[in-house]
């Protein structure tokens, strides 16, 4: 990949060794992906900040990095727990200290402790045609879906050297002949708002790699969409997704391949992801949950389980009066945070993409149903 002269003084250490270890990362994997060159990024979000999902390996390298300062604007994954309120959660002393060591060492860098895997529901929304670096996979596929941002989907270390450079190597998203819908999955059934979940889930699962085109969908709200990408993203690694009047660069290649979507294939997805019939906690929030919903769960609340909402502090902090079996925190997520060492067996939510990690990544048993039938009527 080409450096220009500037990037090179960079890489052989003129801004310091960190900025030249960042620089070195950008430049290798612009070679392995056959970049062109760097080009400018807009704004960065960092995962790998859960102390659950790096360990002390990734502590301590962040704490190496810390001293190096970012050059745009840059937002924080969920961590493994609330900042504030993480008692609360049942987190242990230990993983507390850790996890504020992490969140330090990232602020200390200049990054936002925004921790949210939506932060265009935090005011981050990159302009239509702009070059981003966001990390989190459903966060990835609404920035290039619904929003029209150019992204890959970036690993921790990648991220970071991009919100330390200012830059990220020219391949994949960024490049316009790349973003074209490749598979198309017919639907010719109404979606509930469940459905969104589950057919982003069973795309992931057949587009095999190729950039899906869903057709039958006329209209869908930012809720939806948002529960769409986030399954494709759980199970497949979808980084965009085509749906025409909805994804601003709406472009395909002439004759797709065909795949016709059968409501009972996805019915067998939520039988697949339920494995536990007695949750010992209701989760909402996969990914975080905007103002709105929270209002409409509170709303719509008729069950006396313990349900547990994640979300933005932005949201968290306009919401004042909470049921006695709501509990809302920000932060965090119920992927990311240490559940399997919380007394927590079995999980209920309404997102594929929780069931999909509550299972592989935490080892805990879920019941995947939608929204309304967990808020009225879940056995005790
Ligand atoms: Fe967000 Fe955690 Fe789900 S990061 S998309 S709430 S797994």
């Amino acid at each position: 990949m080409f450096l220009t002269k500037q990037e090179e003084k960079i890489l052989d250490g003129e801004l310091g060794p960190i900025k030249a270890k960042a620089m070195r990362i950008l430049a290798t994997l612009g070679d392995i992906f056959d970049a062109d060159k760097l080009i400018p990024i807009d704004s960065v979000q960092v995962s790998g900040v859960s102390y659950k999902t790096i360990g002390d390996a990734g502590l301590s390298f962040l704490e190496d990095w810390s001293h190096a300062k970012v050059v745009v604007e840059t937002r924080m994954n969920p961590a493994g727990m609330d900042l504030i309120n993480w008692k609360e959660m049942g987190i242990s002393e230990d993983f507390a200290n850790k996890q504020l060591r992490i969140i330090d060492a990232l602020t200390s860098m200049g990054i936002q402790k925004s921790c949210t895997c939506t932060p265009y529901h935090a005011g981050l929304i990159p302009a239509k045609g702009s070059h981003i670096a966001w990390s989190e996979s459903s966060a990835v596929v609404f920035a290039n879906s619904i929003l029209g941002a150019m992204t890959n989907r970036e690993g921790g270390p990648s991220a970071l050297s991009a919100a330390l450079i200012g830059k990220t190597p020219n391949y994949g998203m960024h490049l316009e002949r790349n973003r074209v819908g490749e598979i198309l999955f017919e639907v010719d059934f109404d979606l509930t708002d469940f459905d969104f979940s589950l057919l982003g889930y069973y795309i992931g699962k057949y587009a095999q790699n190729k950039i899906p085109i869903i057709s039958g969908i006329k209209k869908a709200n930012q809720i939806q969409l948002k529960s769409l990408g986030a399954g494709a993203a759980a199970s497949g690694g979808i980084p965009l997704f085509m749906i025409k009047n909805i994804t601003p660069e709406f472009r395909i290649i002439e004759k797709p391949e065909r795949i016709h979507v059968d409501h009972e294939e996805l019915i067998s997805i939520q039988e697949d992801l339920t494995n536990c019939d007695r949750p010992n906690i209701i989760s909402f929030g996969c990914p975080h949950c905007s103002l709105e919903e929270i209002e409409e769960i509170i709303q719509k609340n008729k069950t006396n389980k313990e349900i547990w909402i994640c979300t933005t502090k932005q949201a968290k902090e306009k919401i004042k009066a909470v049921p006695s079996n709501i509990k809302i925190f920000s932060d965090t997520c119920m992927v990311v945070a240490p559940v399997e060492k919380l007394g927590i067996e079995c999980l209920a939510t309404d997102s594929t993409k929780s069931a999909h990690y509550s299972q592989t990544l935490s080892q805990i048993k879920t019941i995947l149903k939608p929204r309304e039938e967990l808020l009225n009527d879940i056995k005790g």
